[in-house]
Order: structure tokens, then sequence, then C-alpha cells
């Protein structure tokens, strides 16, 4: 059998709790109640064989090859299909059943070419690997019938093919694309003979509703679905289990090797947070990695105007600690910082905060978090007592209703929101709070029971008016409150929401979403056994994401929504490390785990260990760097893999404060839109070369495995450490591990963790420590961490970023399956066949009153700039909305959004822009510019 397939027992495991005794071929085994034959006999160590029969998928009962014998019992049971009973005796082998078994698959064999030493799947063949196992030598029928075997090759996805020929029709991509991927995109057309997999009446893969997760291609048994990778490389002969470097869901993934080349990734069925299921970034879209683009040495220049010098890692080493020196001593401590990414693993950025705070003697540290997830931190600290999430992501398999705010998971989560689908196709209910129509509104077998399409910046309103109704019509859990939370602070919150601008009739001319379905939404949640909300960008990315974080806890803790399995206040975080670069200490005022730098007993901890003293003061957030910078005073800065010219707000002011910059540091795969303002550029590792963790949306902290040698010749973690060393700060770590093994000695929450408690026990939830051994799926179980829970007042303060005459329009923005982020990673992969560019969507009342066709050039224009991109004419947006994405540095969104923020921490509010849009003929003066520059740097890239 193939070296790197996953073990297969057959059907699902089953969920009942008490056992049975059977006796399998003469021996005795206890198993689940529920258990199917096939499943017991494996867990015995007796393979039964099988096609149509994966334990992904329900049991089908179709290709009759799993029979067996039953004492007492008439025929040849399926044994997929067929549960044990107690006192059931059960056979697996006899003269009887190996003829039936062999009946079937000669059928089988007889219409499908006898190529398997040419075939890609060869090694990795359930049918061969079945054929074999029935003893099948002969088939007695020859080809001459009717066959499939000139069936045609679906090609049309870049990623995997359908070789139609192969097809044994068993089902089993149908089956993955209904219950693991929830997409129906698959179907068996016709009957009999004529039966065949079909992607969509007379369509191509490529032209479906398929969104490419590779659940089919995983699924199938045969070579009929299969990777692309494979097909032009051939079998692994080895695998390393890592961790996604794309998105906070955190998918377990086998990276599956032919040498040193990686050929295939497939999803861990022991991941916790993806139990086997992908998606397309995280399956197919791990090319960038190996791109022609990547920058392989280090490079320095002493102007930007210079061409780069490529240069060994000792010269670039030195040269930067040299210019970051010469900065202090003419500016002073302060005068040099560094963001850390959410991109890079916690070992990796732990060492960049490190460096900045030891090695700078400064607190100019700060995250992408900055722009993202900052008020989750601050919110539920604020109301909990924790700056995470509450839940696993299973948790949401015993929620009764699911509130979905300001989030779009099918293409920002993917793999969870395939979990949270297939929970409502079992019943539960759900809420969509997000000003446009996202995927979960309505697809096949879902529909929202309410979705409210708020104007962008009316999240608080929204929520204070469910608070509303949840207090005035008694829905809130008064026990739990007196319980659990501080009463103080319940009187006056509850005083607050009882105000009448908190009602739903007047929070429906707020918000444009009508009173009536504000108070039924408010009503099903308050009514729900368990009540879960998740939320992402769309509540965060506002002036009032920190209020309106709070306000989300606020409900949780008022319906006694927090605490058990399906209930909660979930974040679903961005990018993979998000939640990790906050815990590692990236903020400027808090160092790992959360704990104040102002604090001398936190600080004395960390100075004893590292022997330096820590400032006192908390240091630069990012957009202070930035204004500090313009300033003059900020002139020394070093980026780990985060592109902020391209994803922060306001973009001509980050350009500006760039350019001021004496020594821009970027330290990053390619030469991303940042690095067009910097001095010194330090090639990064993908994920593939690192050994770490990233920590995803649940606070698990998963393994990211290296496999195979950083492709630029040192560790990231390395880099960082030779620079604090050429500072003059002796860092001195041998390995990623030792740098963990430093974050759980200094980090209440990570005390148990280590690399070696990891690889034992697969991953784990933090906190992690004596009180809690095995880590914490679930937070605020018995009380709350903070002690009461606390209420927090949420009034609204509207942004001031207004609509009026010369901007009538609110532009929001997002993200799109199949890229992610800036697109750096993504733009450099196949996905681009997917979104090639930047669209703005507009409602088509809107778009007829501009003379706005579809595909048409227009120009996007706010108070801070304009660009123009191609229009997208949907009802997906409503009437005075419209919306974009980011993906492309050459559209420039952020050349439009502003330098408004939350008004806790500063995250800015990317998502209500005032705007108009009108028809367009050329590029905008930003876009022309950008244009002259990409060329200027291309020219300087020649001559060097
Ligand atoms: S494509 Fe594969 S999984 Fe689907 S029916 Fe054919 S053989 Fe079965
Ligand atoms: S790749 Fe995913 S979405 Fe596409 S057909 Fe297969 S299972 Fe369905
Ligand atoms: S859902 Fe996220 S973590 Fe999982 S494969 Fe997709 S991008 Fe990767
Ligand atoms: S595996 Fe049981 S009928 Fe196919």
């Amino acid at each position: 059998m193939n070296k790197t397939r996953q073990d297969d027992l057959g059907t699902p495991a089953s969920q009942a709790t008490d056992t049975v005794r059977v006796e399998i071929d003469g021996l005795p085994a206890e198993v689940l109640a529920g258990t199917s034959i096939l499943r017991a006999a494996r867990e015995s160590g007796v393979d039964i064989p099988k096609l149509c029969a994966t334990d992904s998928l329900q049991p089908f009962g179709s290709c009759r090859l799993c029979l067996v014998e039953v004492e007492g019992r008439k025929g040849y049971p399926a044994s997929c299909t067929t549960p044990v009973e107690d006192g059931m005796k059960i056979r697996t082998q006899t003269n009887q059943l190996s003829k039936l078994r062999r009946n079937v698959m000669e059928l089988y064999i007889s219409d499908h070419p006898l190529d398997c030493l040419t075939c890609s799947a060869n090694g990795d063949c359930e049918l061969q690997d079945m054929a074999g196992a029935v003893g099948l030598r002969d088939v007695r029928y020859g080809f001459d019938g009717e066959n499939h075997l000139d069936a045609p090759v679906d090609a049309s996805n870049p990623y995997f093919q359908f070789d139609a020929s192969k097809c044994i029709v068993c089902s089993r991509c149908v089956r993955a694309c209904d219950e693991v991927q929830g997409t129906f995109a698959l179907t068996i057309e016709g009957r009999g003979f004529k039966s065949k997999v079909s992607a969509g009446i007379s369509e191509d893969f490529l032209d479906s509703e398929c969104v490419s997760c590779g659940a089919c291609v995983q699924a199938c048994p045969t070579a009929t679905l299969m990777e692309k990778s494979i097909v032009d490389h051939g079998q692994p002969d080895h695998k390393v289990v890592t961790t996604c470097a794309y998105c906070g869901v955190g998918c377990s993934f086998q990276a599956e090797m032919k040498g040193d080349q990686v050929v295939r990734m497939t999803p861990w069925k022991d991941g916790e947070a993806n139990h086997g299921h992908s998606c397309v970034k995280g399956r197919f879209a791990w090319g960038y990695a190996s791109h022609r683009d990547r920058v392989m040495k280090p490079m320095i220049r002493d102007n930007t105007s210079d061409p780069w010098r490529e240069v060994e890692w000792d010269e670039a080493i030195q040269y930067t600690a040299r210019r970051f020196k010469e900065i202090q001593a003419a500016h002073g401590r302060k005068s040099v910082g560094g963001i850390t990414s959410s991109r890079c693993t916690n070992e990796e950025v732990y060492v960049v905060q490190k460096l900045v705070r030891a090695a700078f003697g400064n607190n100019n540290v700060d995250t992408c978090a900055r722009v993202c997830h900052s008020p989750t931190g601050y919110g539920l600290k604020t109301t909990l007592g924790t700056s995470a999430g509450t839940q696993p992501f299973d948790s949401v398999m015993d929620a009764d209703v699911i509130v979905v705010i300001g989030a779009n998971p099918t293409e920002g989560h993917p793999v969870f929101a395939s979990q949270m689908k297939r929970r409502l196709r079992e019943g539960a209910r759900l809420i969509v709070v997000d000003p446009r129509e996202i995927g979960l509104v309505k697809s096949p077998h879902i529909e929202a029971e309410y979705h409210l399409p708020l104007l962008p910046g009316t999240n608080v309103p929204i929520i204070n008016a469910f608070a509303h109704v949840i207090v005035s019509e008694g829905l809130a859990d008064e026990s739990y409150v007196a319980e659990r939370c501080d009463l103080e602070s319940w009187e006056s919150w509850k005083a607050m929401i009882l105000r009448p601008e908190n009602s739903p009739e007047a929070v429906a001319e707020v918000s444009g979403v009508d009173a009536e379905t504000i108070r039924a939404a408010a009503r099903l949640y308050g009514n729900a056994g368990n009540g879960a909300i998740y939320y992402g960008l769309g509540v965060t990315e506002h002036s009032q994401g920190s209020t309106m974080v709070m306000g989300m806890a606020n409900l949780a803790m008022a319906t006694g929504n927090i605490g058990r399995s399906g209930v909660g206040v979930n974040p679903l975080r961005g990018q993979n490390n998000v939640q990790g670069s906050c815990d590692m200490g990236s903020f400027p005022h808090e160092l790992a785990g959360y704990r104040p730098v102002s604090e001398d007993k936190v600080r004395t901890q960390f100075e004893q260990h590292w022997g330096v003293t820590i400032d006192p003061e908390p240091g630069y957030r990012i957009p202070n760097m930035f204004d500090a910078a313009i300033a003059g005073e900020f002139r020394g800065m070093y980026i780990q893999g985060e592109d902020v010219a391209q994803s922060d707000p306001n973009t001509i002011h980050v350009e500006a404060a760039l350019s001021s910059v004496e020594c821009l540091v970027v330290q990053d795969l390619f030469l991303n839109e940042t690095a067009k303002f910097a001095h010194v550029f330090l090639p990064g590792t993908s994920f593939l070369e690192k050994n770490g963790t990233f920590i995803n949306a649940e606070r698990r902290i998963n393994r990211v495995r290296k496999v195979m040698e950083p492709q630029q010749g040192k560790d990231e973690w390395l880099i960082t450490q030779e620079l604090a060393q050429a500072l003059g700060y002796d860092m001195n770590y041998s390995s990623a591990a030792e740098i963990m093994d430093e974050i759980a000695e200094l980090t209440p929450t990570f005390e148990n963790v280590s690399f070696d408690f990891l690889d034992e026990v697969g991953s784990v939830q933090w906190p992690c420590n004596d009180n809690a051994p095995m880590g914490t799926p679930i937070m605020h179980v018995d009380a709350f961490v903070r002690g009461k829970g606390l209420f927090v007042e949420t009034d609204y303060v509207p942004t001031e970023e207004r609509t009026n005459r010369k901007f009538p329009l609110l532009l929001t923005t997002g993200r799109i399956l199949s890229q992610y982020n800036v697109g750096a990673q993504t733009r450099r992969t196949d996905n681009n066949i997917w979104y090639g560019e930047d669209l703005l969507e507009v409602h088509p009342s809107d778009a007829e009153t501009r003379g706005i066709k579809d595909d048409m050039l227009v120009s996007l224009a706010s108070r801070k700039g304009d660009i123009t991109l191609r229009a997208k004419i949907t009802t997906r947006v409503k009437p005075g909305v419209v919306y974009t994405t980011f993906h492309n540095p050459e559209t420039g969104a952020n050349v439009v959004t502003t330098e408004y923020s939350d008004w806790a921490t500063n995250c800015p509010e990317y998502k209500v822009t005032a705007v108009q849009i009108a028809p367009a003929s050329h590029r905008s003066q930003w876009q022309e510019e950008f244009a002259a520059r990409a060329e200027a740097q291309e020219r300087l890239a020649e001559a060097d």
C-alpha cells in the first residue's frame, strides 16, 4: 500500500457511549454500539474488502464488496451498512464470500482500463488493492461489449483531473461534496450502465459550482479524480504532518513528498481543527513556496533609488545592525522598532518582539493583528478576562442557533464553514448580520432564518437592539447572571440598554434593518438552548470595533451563552497565526501572555530571564510608527512578513511614512510592495521550511514541521537572532524548540507546552498548564477568567466618516475564497484562474443611476484618494453600499480607506468609507504612479 495513505476504518465512528460484544472470525471483540461490522472488524485488525465505504462518509452500501456472513441471518449483508449487535457472530472470510467478492471485482475490472503499471495512481488505488485482496486473477469478460474506456478526461480544474474512463460510480465523490464540503456540486447522472458522475449539466469542473476543496479527490478510490501534481510527478514516498499557512482555521495537512519535493498536501484526518477536510488554498495553493519570484539572497541598498545588491547573510546583518545603531545614536533609543507577522510561527514572532525589547531597548513593537483583531483582544479581555475566543470549532455541532456577524466563513474560513453548514443541515437555525448577502444566507440545503443587511458601521446599534429585546422581553438568564457576573455592571448596562434609542424601532432608522426583523432575530437567539456567535473583521474593523466585541460578550453573558459546548463568542481569525502573534507579546504595551509591560513584577520576570532592563513605557502602535516616521522621529523599522504598503489603510499616508524611514528592513518571501521602500531585504522561509507552532482561532497550538531545509539558507528565527547579536544582545537559541521552551517558562498559559508534548498529543488549546494539563477547549466553564463577567456599556458613537452629496455610497471590503489577504501567496498560484483582479460590487440601482454596466471600468473615489477597477453588478450588496477586495497591489483598494480607527485599539476602519463611483476611461493617478514605480524597480533589477 501507498506509504502516505491514511488509515481508513470504513465507516464513521459511532457516537454511542455503551459497548457491545461480538465475535469476528471466532475472535471476541468489544466495540461501541452502533459501529458498523466493517469498522468493528477493522478496529479488531480484520480487513474486509470495501470500495464504496470510507470513514469520512456515511455508509452507502452500493458496491457489495464488503459482504459478510452473520450467524443466524440469511444472505450476505453488507458489512458497511450493518451495525453490530450484542452477541453477533460474524464471518468475514469463507469460500462463498470470496467467490461473491471476486465476481463483484470482475465486473468492475471488466470496464476498467487495465493500465495499472502506467496509471498515476499505481500503488495508491483502492480498486487495484481490492483486486489483489479478493484474489482476482482473470477477467472472463473481454472489452468487446459496451464500456466506458473512451470516456473523456476533464482537465479544466487547474489542480485535479477527472478521468471518467476509470470511474466505478461508487459515488464517494458525490457524497464527499455533499456531506463533507456541503457544496452539492456533483451528481450521478443517468441510470444503470449510463450512470456517470456529473459536475453540472454539460459543465466541466471549472465552470461548475465546485470550489476545489479536494474532498472528492481525497474520497475517490480510483485514479478517476486525481491531483495533477501526482500525475506530473508520481506518487509520494514519505510524509510530514504540518499546519496550513493560510487562514486561522489552522488545518492539519500531510505534506507528501517525493525526495525533497512536495507532490501533494492531503488534509490530515487526525487534525483537530479540520478532521481531514481542506479548502482550495491549503490543499492546492502551495506552489508559491517554490515560485520563481522568491528571493533567495539577502539584499541591501543605501537608497531606494539604488539597485539592490545581493550580499551574504553576514554582510546583510552587519549592515542592518550598523544602520540601526547609527540611527539610535543620532535620534535616540526609541527611534527604531519592528512589526511582527501573523503569518510567521510563534517562535519567529517571539524573537522579533524580544529583539525590539532587548536589543533595540524599547517597546516599539506591534503586529499586523493591530489592523484586524486587536478589538477582539481588548473586548473579550475586558468583559470575560481572556483575549481569545471561547470555544473549539467542534462546539458548533452543539449549537441550536448560530449568529454570524461580519464574517463570511464560506470564503474566509471554508473548512469551518463546512462544519457549520453540516450543523445547519442537521437543524440548527441561522441568523446572518452582514451588509452583503454572503454565501451562507442561501446555499444548497441552507437558508438563514434572518438576514440583517445592516448599513456598514451600525453593528453596535444592532447588538444593542438585540440586548434591548432580550432584557425587555424577559429573555435574559437572570440566574446565570446572578451567579457569574458583576451585578453592579449588569444593572447599569441594563439601564443603558433599555433606553429608547436602543429599541429595534429606533435602531431600524440607523441601521436600515426593519424593527420586526431585529426583534424576531433577537428572540430567536434569546430563546436558543445553545446560542453561538461567530464574527470576523466585519465586527472589528470599525471605529467601534471594541465596543461591538463587548456588545456581543454582554449579550452572550446576559443569555447564559458562555461556558459550555454549543455557545460562546468566537472570533474567526484571518491569518494563520493572528492569535499566536498576539499571545507572543507583540503589542507595545504587553509581554507574552498579555501581561502589561508597565507592571514591575511582569517586567522583572522577563528581565531576569533576558538579562536586560525592559522599558516600562509602552511603545508605538503601527499607526503611531507611521505618524512618527513622517514627523522624523521614527527612522528604523524591521518588518517581518507583512506588506503594510498594501494591507494598511490610507496607502498614500503609509507610503509617505515608509519613504521617511532611513533604514527599512523587510523580511519576506517576495519583494512585496513595502520592499519598494526598503534598504535591506532579508529573504524569509515558507511554512514548508520551518519548525515551530501556529495558534488558530480556537487557541489551538499546532505544530509546523520542516519538510525541507530553508531554501534561502537560514531559519527565520536565526536571522533575527543574528541581528540581535550584531546589535550587542546575546540571543542564543539553538532551535525553535528551545524558543518555545522559553515561551512556556515565561508565559503561564503556555506552561506545559513544548514541541515534545505537542508531538505526543497532536495539538492543545491554551491555557495549558498544571490547572489544565491537556489544555482548555472551552473557556470560562465554571467562572469567568476575570472573576465576575463584566457588562460594559456600549453606547453607539457613529464613525466620523459620513456620506454626503459628494461621497454618497459606503464602501466595505472583504476577501474571497481563492485569494488570501494581500495575495502575495495566492497570486503566485493557479488560484488566479478564479479571481485575477479585484472587482467592485455595485447594486443595479446604483449602477443604473450612474450609467455603469457590468465589467465597466469605474473610478472609486473617497476623501483620501481614488482608484479605478471593474464593476460587477450584483444584488449581493444593497443599494447605497459597494464592496471590493484588496488582493491585488495594483488595484490599491487601501488608497481610498481612511485613517479612522477603533477608539480602544486603533484597528483601522476598513469597513466604512464614504465613496462615489463613476464610469472611468483610464487608471487613477495613484495607479499610474504605482505602475511607474513598479517599472522603475524592474529597471533597477535589470541594471543589477
Ligand atoms: S469519481 Fe471516483 S469517487 Fe466518484 S464515483 Fe467515480 S470512482 Fe467513485
Ligand atoms: S472539489 Fe470539493 S467542491 Fe469541488 S466537486 Fe469536489 S468536493 Fe465538491
Ligand atoms: S480553511 Fe484555512 S487553514 Fe484550512 S486549508 Fe483552508 S486556508 Fe488552510
Ligand atoms: S463497501 Fe460496503 S457496500 Fe461498498
